[in-house]
């Protein structure tokens, strides 16, 4: 099945009141594996790239056609969209051009007429192409690819006139932080979550920093509009702590413990289970 874009995927989740996982591709295995749990799943599913996780495996070309062959290899059926994460404006375009048929243009760090300006000038060329778009209003906070935001609480004024550009969907923070969140950590904030999706006339709403929130926010956050949500830094810990158990276990004394394939195979299996999990959680299952 060819790649697809998130719109139509997104619109869906919304209607059905459940969420479409993203996960981080970070080699080949990752992408193996999380495209095998969405097909075990019959969940639709997005596996996202950002630019150092581009760079990191040579490229957008090589990540698009490890994607798209091993879809035909594997004969996944589900629908699954190819999304740029946190793009810049240079990156949005080249994955634009590239084939990728989702793209995040991350404007937040501009002053936010300039957000504005070049949102809408990345919704234009990818719309064109049918390739949908999300924007970014309001920092999320914590440190990815090297980028720390402190995180803030987006503005529903400002989330109506990104929405008004006519993107897809929209990442707004509402307390959500990327990577692990702290032990005093506030939680999720309904109230905003709630105002941005009324002022936005219901767009499906993307959360960011997915890994960790624990189950009972998902679920009210999806139950609010939240239509997409992003995981990476679990299925990190996930595959670390597998490799930790396999080391500690001198699994790599055994025949053949040495062999990588053999290695790689022990910590993709926490990840797999991850991914089903998070499919489960989010409500997708069946959803394909
Ligand atoms: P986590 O790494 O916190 O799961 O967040 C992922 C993310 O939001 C990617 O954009």
């Amino acid at each position: 099945m060819a790649l697809i874009s998130n719109k139509e995927m997104l619109r869906r989740a919304h209607d059905g009141h459940y969420a479409v996982g993203a996960f981080n591709l970070n080699n080949l295995e990752w992408t193996e594996y999380i495209l095998r749990a969405a097909q075990d799943m019959k969940s639709p599913v997005i596996v996202e790239v950002s630019e150092a996780q581009i760079e990191y495996m040579c490229g957008y070309q090589t990540v698009r056609g490890m994607v798209e062959s091993m879809m035909d290899y594997l004969g996944i059926t589900v629908p699954v969209a190819l999304h740029l994460d946190h793009g810049s404006f240079e990156g949005a375009k080249r994955a634009i051009e590239e084939g990728y048929t989702s793209v995040m243009f991350d404007g937040s760090h501009y002053r936010f007429a300039e957000n504005i300006e070049k949102s809408k000038q990345i919704i234009e060329l990818a719309h064109a192409r049918g390739i949908s778009v999300e924007c970014e209003v309001g920092g999320i906070g914590g440190t990815e690819d090297g980028k720390t935001s402190g995180g803030e609480l987006a503005d529903p004024e400002e989330c109506a006139a990104i929405a008004a550009l006519g993107v897809d969907s929209l990442a707004a923070g509402i307390g959500n932080i990327h990577g692990k969140y702290p032990a005093d950590w506030k939680g999720l904030n309904f109230e905003r979550l709630a105002e941005i999706q009324s002022s936005t006339n219901a767009i499906p709403l993307v959360l960011h920093g997915g890994s960790g929130i624990p189950a009972d926010q998902i679920k009210k956050a999806v139950s609010l509009g939240v239509s997409k949500i992003n995981v990476n830094t679990e299925c990190g810990i996930a595959f670390s702590d597998a490799l930790k158990e396999y080391y500690g276990k001198k699994k790599e004394e055994e025949p053949k413990g040495y062999d990588p394939r053999v290695i790689m195979s022990y910590g993709m299996d926490a990840v797999y289970r991850m991914v089903c999990g998070k499919i489960q959680l989010f409500g997708s299952r069946d959803k394909a």
